[in-house]
C-alpha cells in the first residue's frame, strides 16, 4: 500500500488527531473504499463523506439503501425513490459504483462481494460495524457535516 496522494487525503490526515492507533491503516490508501447510506436529498455532508471517503482509496463503491430498507431503518419512505438516488450518486466523480443495500445485516457479504478494505461511515454509525466486521476490513468512522441532514432539511421545508 502507498500513503495517499491526493489534497483531500492529506486534509484528512491533518485533521485526524482522533483517529485511534487501531484505525491507522484506513490512512493508507485502500483499492476498494465502501460506504452505505440512504443519499436522499442529496446535500453537502453527503457530498463531502462521499469524497473524503473516495480519497481514501483507488475506487469508492456505495451502498444505497433500498426504499424498503429506509422505512426499517428511519420510519419513513425517502422523498426520492431509489433509481432516482442510485442515478444521482452514479454521476458524482467520487463515486465509482452503485449497488442497493437491501439490508442492514448484510454489510460483510457486501464488503466481501465488492472486495473492500476499508468502510467509511459518518460517526453517527460510530461503534456500530466495529467489531462485527473488524475481520474483514478496516471500519472508519468520520465526523458528519454539522447543521445539515436530510431530516432537518425536510422539517425545514414542511414547517415554513
Ligand atoms: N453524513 C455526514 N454528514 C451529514 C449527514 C450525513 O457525513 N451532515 C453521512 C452519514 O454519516 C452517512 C452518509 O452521509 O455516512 C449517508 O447518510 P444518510 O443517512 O443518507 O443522510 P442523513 O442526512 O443523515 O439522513 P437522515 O437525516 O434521513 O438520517
Amino acid at each position: 500500500p502507498t500513503q495517499p496522494r491526493s489534497a483531500d487525503a492529506q486534509r484528512f490526515r491533518s485533521q485526524s488527531s482522533t483517529v485511534k492507533a487501531s484505525q491507522m491503516t484506513a490512512l493508507v490508501e485502500h483499492d476498494t473504499v465502501i460506504t452505505f447510506g440512504t443519499y436522499d436529498l442529496l446535500h453537502v455532508g453527503h457530498i463531502r463523506l462521499l469524497k473524503r471517503a473516495r480519497a481514501m482509496g483507488k475506487r469508492l463503491v456505495v451502498g444505497v439503501s433500498s426504499d424498503a430498507l429506509n422505512v426499517a431503518k428511519k420510519g419513513r419512505a425517502p422523498v426520492y425513490s431509489l433509481p432516482e438516488r442510485i442515478e444521482m450518486l452514479q454521476e458524482l466523480r467520487c463515486v465509482d459504483k452503485v449497488f442497493v443495500e437491501e439490508s442492514l445485516e448484510a454489510k460483510r457479504d457486501y464488503v466481501l462481494r465488492e472486495g473492500a478494505t476499508l468502510l467509511v461511515m459518518g460517526d453517527d454509525w460510530a461503534g456500530r460495524f466495529d467489531s462485527e466486521l473488524a475481520d474483514v476490513c478496516t471500519v472508519l468512522c468520520i465526523p458528519r457535516t454539522e447543521s445539515i441532514s436530510t431530516t432537518a432539511t425536510i422539517e425545514r421545508i414542511t414547517t415554513k
